[in-house]
């Protein structure tokens, strides 16, 4: 079953889906085409060469396609998990349809499919990140941010043995609420907004002080962190003594993944929880999602890297430290990655149960699972024209409703127009005083499911 409201399409003017399809994605595309050209002409093999040129001459038919609208066509059978996923939909329901009148969602998403076969078809490329530099270059341009967090993270968290049972739960319900806000904020800085920041702009976006985090909780426009912190710290979360199993559906790389993982870090060592699954994608996916070489990638060069030449020794020094204890989480089973299928395919979470009934049946038994990010949010909600006052399990439909479904946490700033689980009102105003306030990730929302585990 689908939710009663219409879904974004590239020709609603009026919404981020026109200029995304329009403008956005032919911009990216052709900054994608650069970097493949640039890897080119470092190339010496003449086998790779020519298997390299024939990737970019698919990427130039794929640009033609997007700025002709055309029709979207099956995706080449390139032997990949994913392809019954889309094809399948394909046929049932976008037969016909090109890029500006199939729902935005979609649409966008088969977008990077078809990036992602212009390698799959190759001998050579077939797991090319186009998008793999920019994502090295942001993390190392947000240097700021990095070192605020690992000075103040590295060195093991421990509670102070002399406070009353009472006021140490006080003291671990106030980490809690910043390490979640600082996980929810890492969301603001995607690379497939923020191509053109300047390291001030940056900056600006990723303070983590507490002062900063106190002004910007009152743009949560939706607000459910006391309720995650009630049940986090109930015996509903987890068994007694041995914390419980968190799910990260992850979003962006660099920074945003290390946000997440100075989260999940602390989650292990206030012992809230045994078990961090990360979930990320098999391919590059929408700019600077996570794929399982950036999560290594972030790992590696925390320990070996060397990205920031201006740091000090005890900076370089914490930040060592901190990636060695995440790398022992690893080796320990602790912190998991994963990729399915499902979070590459078109679809959106409303057919979970029904399209990946593994993937439900895993997820079912996390104790909480977290949604990263603006995608995420609009795969929740069908990316639909919900009334914003929607309840959150209303709008994400049979993630909520559906016998098994998990409790559902989503941590987003607003990006994109689908939004729901804000008051009465507040949406309409904002229209008026702040117009783009949809798209300019000022604005957030932390919002909870309790799912039905029964
Ligand atoms: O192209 C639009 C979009 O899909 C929006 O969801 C958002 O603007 C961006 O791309 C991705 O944001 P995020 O990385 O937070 O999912
Ligand atoms: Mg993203």
């Amino acid at each position: 079953n689908n939710p009663p409201w219409p879904a974004y399409r590239g020709y609603h003017e009026y919404s981020f889906a026109h200029a995304t399809m329009g403008v956005r994605l032919p911009t990216i595309l052709g900054k994608a085409i650069d970097d493949v050209v640039k890897t080119l002409n470092d190339e010496y093999d003449e086998e790779k060469i020519v298997d390299l040129t024939a990737c970019i001459a698919r990427m130039e038919d794929l640009m033609d396609d997007l700025q002709d609208n055309a029709k979207l066509r099956p995706i080449i059978d390139d032997g990949e998990g994913d392809i019954p996923l889309w094809n399948k939909m394909i046929a049932r329901y976008f037969r016909g349809k090109d890029f500006m009148n199939a729902p935005w969602l979609f649409a966008e998403a088969y977008k990077y499919r078809r990036l992602h076969e212009c390698f799959s078809l190759s001998k050579y490329w077939k797991t090319y990140d186009v998008f793999f530099r920019q994502k090295c270059d942001t993390f190392s341009r947000s240097s700021d941010a990095v070192f605020e967090l690992s000075l103040r993270f590295a060195k093991p968290w421990q509670q102070d043995s002399s406070l009353s049972q009472e006021d140490a739960l006080e003291a671990k319900r106030v980490m809690f609420h910043e390490l979640t806000q600082i996980c929810l904020w890492g969301n603001s800085t995607d690379l497939s907004l923020l191509i053109n920041m300047t390291e001030e702009d940056i900056k600006k976006l990723q303070s983590t002080g507490g002062d900063h985090l106190a002004a910007t909780e009152q743009n949560i426009l939706g607000n459910h962190l006391s309720k995650v912190w009630e049940y986090i710290s109930s015996s509903k979360f987890g068994s007694a003594g041995k914390g419980g199993r968190m799910d990260f559906v992850l979003d962006n790389a660099g920074f945003e993944l290390y946000c997440d993982c100075v989260y999940a870090d602390w989650l292990i060592q206030s012992g809230l929880c045994s078990e961090i699954r990360f979930h990320g994608k098999r391919f590059a996916w929408f700019v600077s999602d996570v794929t399982r070489q950036d999560f290594d990638w972030l790992l590696n060069s925390m320990i070996y890297g060397q990205l920031f030449p201006q740091v000090s020794d005890e900076e370089l020094a914490s930040l060592r430290e901190m990636g060695a204890r995440w790398k022992e989480y690893v080796k320990q089973g602790k912190w998991i990655y994963e990729d399915h299928a499902f979070w590459i395919s078109g679809y959106t979470f409303w057919a979970l149960k029904e399209e990946a009934p593994d993937l439900f049946l895993h997820l079912s038994e996390s104790d909480l699972v977290v949604f990263k990010g603006d995608l995420n949010h609009r795969k929740l909600t069908f990316d639909c024209h919900v009334p914003p006052s929607t309840p959150f399990d209303v709008a994400i439909g049979n993630l909520a409703t559906e016998a098994g479904a998990p409790p559902v946490l989503s941590l987003r700033t607003v990006k994109s127009d689908v939004v729901c689980g804000i008051p009465e009102g507040k949406a309409e105003q904002l229209d008026k005083d702040e117009p783009g306030w949809k798209i300019s990730g000022k604005y957030a929302v932390v919002l909870l499911s309790e799912g039905r585990k029964g």
